[in-house]
C-alpha cells in the first residue's frame, strides 16, 4: 500500500522560474525541480488579490495556510480555523492566480480523526475550491492518511517539526528536533510522510544542521520555515514577509517591505485630505 516518491513527468526541463508559463506547476514539475537542484519559494495567500501579485512575481507555490487564523481572521492561533472558511480562502487564491501550484491546508479537526476524514476533506478542497494539492501536519502520525489520500490522486505536502496546531500541547512554539531522541523522531517522521507518498514536506522551527540532514536524505523537497539554508525551498507567511503584521516577528523572518507603514501612511493622508476639503479634487469629479 506504500506510494513511492513521484517521478518527474517526462520532458519537464522548465524551471520554476520562468520556464513554465503557459499552464499551472504541478507536483511534478517540483519533483523535477528537486533532481536538478533548483531551490524554490513558496508564499501564503489569503485571497485572489494577493494571489495575483504573488502569481505575477513568479512565485510557483502559493500555501492557503490556516496560518489565516492568526494573519487574516483576527484569531490568536491557527486552531479555530474550519474547513468552510479554508475552502473559501483556498477558492479565492485559485481564482487569483493562473500559474502557481496551490495547496491548501487542512485544519485543525479536519483529518485527525480518521483517514477516512481526511479523505472527505480533502476532497472538498479539491472539489470546491481546486487546490492542486492539499497540506497536513503530522509525520508518522498521520501517514496512513496520507497513504489514502496520495492513492486517491489528491497530492500531498506534508508539516512536521514544529506543527502549530499542537499549540497548547506544546505550551507555545518551541523549537523542534533539539537533542538525539528528537532528532531521530523528526528523521523518522521525514521518512514516514515520504514513504507515504508525500510529495514535499514542510519542516518548521528545527535546527538548520538537522533540516540540512533530513533534506539529503529525502528524496522528496523539504520547505524550510526557521529551518535554516540547507532545505530545498523556503517559505513565510505573506503577512510576515511583507512587513504587515504588527509587534515581533519570529527570528526567521526576514521582511522585504514594510507595508503596514506604507498602507497606515496612506489612510493617514487620504483621511488629512477628506478633513481639509482637498480631496475629491477636479480631476476625480464626474461633469
Ligand atoms: O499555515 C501556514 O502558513 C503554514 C506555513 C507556516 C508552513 O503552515
Amino acid at each position: 500500500m506504500n506510494a513511492s516518491p513521484l517521478q518527474p513527468a517526462q520532458g519537464s526541463a522548465q524551471t520554476l522560474y520562468g520556464g513554465i508559463t503557459n499552464r499551472r506547476i504541478t507536483v511534478r514539475d517540483i519533483a523535477a525541480a528537486k533532481q536538478r537542484g533548483e531551490r524554490w519559494a513558496m508564499l501564503t495567500a489569503y485571497d485572489a488579490l494577493t494571489a495575483g501579485v504573488f502569481d505575477e512575481a513568479g512565485i510557483p507555490v502559493l500555501l492557503v495556510g490556516d496560518s489565516a487564523g492568526n494573519c487574516h481572521l483576527g484569531y490568536e492561533n491557527t486552531v479555530p480555523v474550519t474547513m468552510d472558511q479554508m475552502v473559501m480562502l483556498s477558492a479565492a487564491v485559485v481564482r487569483g492566480s493562473k500559474r502557481a501550484l496551490v495547496v491548501g491546508d487542512m485544519p485543525f479537526g479536519s483529518y485527525q480523526e480518521s483517514p477516512g476524514q481526511a479523505m472527505h476533506n480533502a476532497a472538498r478542497l479539491m472539489k470546491e475550491a481546486g487546490v492542486g494539492a492539499v497540506k497536513l501536519e503530522g509525520g508518522e502520525r498521520s501517514a496512513r492518511s496520507i497513504e489514502l489520500l496520495v492513492e486517491a490522486g489528491i497530492p500531498v505536502m506534508a508539516h512536521i517539526g514544529l506543527t502549530p496546531q499542537s499549540v497548547h500541547a506544546l505550551g507555545g512554539y518551541p523549537v523542534q528536533g533539539r537533542g538525539d531522541e528528537a532528532a531521530h523522531q523528526l528523521l523518522r517522521d521525514a521518512k514516514a510522510v515520504q514513504q507515504a507518498g508525500a510529495f514535499a514536506v514542510v519542516l518548521e522551527a528545527v535546527p538548520a544542521e538537522l533540516a540540512a540532514q533530513v533534506t539529503e536524505q529525502l528524496a522528496i523537497p523539504t520547505v524550510g520555515i526557521g529551518a535554516g539554508a540547507g532545505t530545498d525551498a523556503q517559505v513565510l507567511v505573506w503577512t510576515d514577509m511583507a512587513g504587515m503584521t504588527a509587534g515581533r516577528v519570529p527570528k526567521f523572518v526576514k521582511q522585504y517591505a514594510n507595508l503596514r507603514s506604507v498602507l497606515g501612511e496612506a489612510a493617514k493622508e487620504f483621511a488629512a485630505e477628506v478633513g481639509a476639503g482637498t480631496f475629491p479634487a477636479a480631476e476625480h469629479t464626474f461633469k
